[in-house]
């Protein structure tokens, strides 16, 4: 399978991948023949990439640091919390305390899983899928920094729910495509303070994790808000979540741009260590990322065109690659691989774009 641009998208290509809504109601599922009317439709739901079918990579198992149940299930839960405290309605926190246990636990039941560009988002669910994919990007740069569960739990409840200010914040605003006024930023910003405000009337979540709403757009070099901290005046909980919501950001499809590719992301992330961010935290969240995803189309020095099908957490930049293209840009007809671990000589070079195959 690989990921496709909706732009991209052709009647007849095969769904490869279920979509979901944040509902966690399937929108179209893994097998379905594309049509014209459904791509469409998903457009319209603003679904920004699909994953097809693909000859040429085959059925690669994309392996996930949490299954794609426990990931529904918590991007609902994430959803119904917002709702919950909309309506003036209390935080159900045993539930919030659950859905992080879960979540640490299937991690560290992972922990040689490297993390793989998968999920797929409409823009209407953009803060709950966003809120779970900070929450575990945080937890494994947490689990990397050698946190213990304590730790890893508060750590985890603030980073699921950094953004629960913006239940405040006008919808307008927030889903606004174009540039916001002077005032709307101001408003915006407010939902660092905000949700600090509501997790820290909570006495069963500790005040830490409310920090963590606080603290989340704050930066290293006191560039940030709302109190424009600097360095470790900034709690590490606050310093490891500005990094994974950084990092996530760059990975979404947005109204106004698509996605940044992983290794694109990941070089953002090292310019701005030491300046925006805490180097050390960037560089324990990088160590959990698939610089190169299963799927991606990468060329090696020798010259050859492959596709990444396994990762290598020990070294990230050296996975293992089926060559799809000779050096003189043949397709090969007999696959082979090649583990890059293994072999000192040959390095990817760059990472190309679908369309350069
Ligand atoms: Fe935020």
């Amino acid at each position: 399978m690989r990921r496709i641009n909706i732009e991209n998208l052709q009647s007849n290509m095969i769904v490869a991948r279920n979509i979901y809504n944040s509902e966690g109601r399937i929108l179209l599922s893994s097998g379905v023949i594309l049509s014209e009317s459904y791509i469409e439709r998903l457009h319209s739901l603003g679904i920004a990439s699909v994953y097809v079918k693909d000859e040429i990579i085959g059925d690669i198992d994309i392996p996930e640091v949490i299954s794609e149940k426990n990931r529904i299930e918590t991007v609902k839960i994430v959803r119904q919390t917002f709702q919950t405290l909309e309506l003036n309605h209390k935080l159900n926190v045993r539930q919030i305390k659950d859905t992080v246990n879960n979540l640490i636990d299937e991690l560290l039941y992972n922990s040689n899983v490297l993390v793989n560009l998968t999920d797929i988002r409409s823009f209407d669910d953009y803060t709950f899928a966003h809120s779970v994919n900070v929450c575990l990007l945080s937890l494994m740069t947490g689990v990397t920094l050698n946190y213990d569960s304590h730790k890893l739990i508060e750590l985890g409840i603030g980073a699921l729910l950094h953004d629960i200010g913006k239940i405040k914040i006008n919808k307008e605003i927030l889903n606004k495509d174009d540039d916001l006024t002077r005032q709307e930023y101001l408003d915006i910003k407010k939902h660092a303070y905000n949700g600090f405000e509501i997790l820290r009337k909570y006495s069963d979540i500790s005040l830490l994790s409310a920090h963590i709403a606080y603290q989340h757009h704050e930066r290293w070099n006191g560039t940030g808000y709302p109190r424009s901290l600097t360095g470790t005046d900034i709690h590490a909980y606050g310093r490891i979540v500005a990094v994974a919501d950084v990092y996530d950001a760059l990975l979404a499809d947005r109204p106004y741009r698509s996605s940044y590719s992983v290794s694109q992301a990941i070089a953002i992330l090292q310019r701005m260590g030491g300046t925006y961010l805490d180097p050390r935290c960037m560089t324990a969240l990088i160590a959990n990322v698939a610089v190169y995803p299963i799927g991606s189309i990468v060329e090696l020095s020798s010259g050859v065109i492959g596709v990444v099908v396994d990762t290598n957490k020990k070294m990230p930049t050296r996975p293992i690659v089926r060559v799809i293209n000779s050096r003189n840009k043949d397709r090969v007809n007999a696959f082979h691989e090649v583990d890059l671990s293994k072999m000192s000589t040959i390095m990817i070079v760059r990472a190309l774009n679908n369309k350069d195959i």
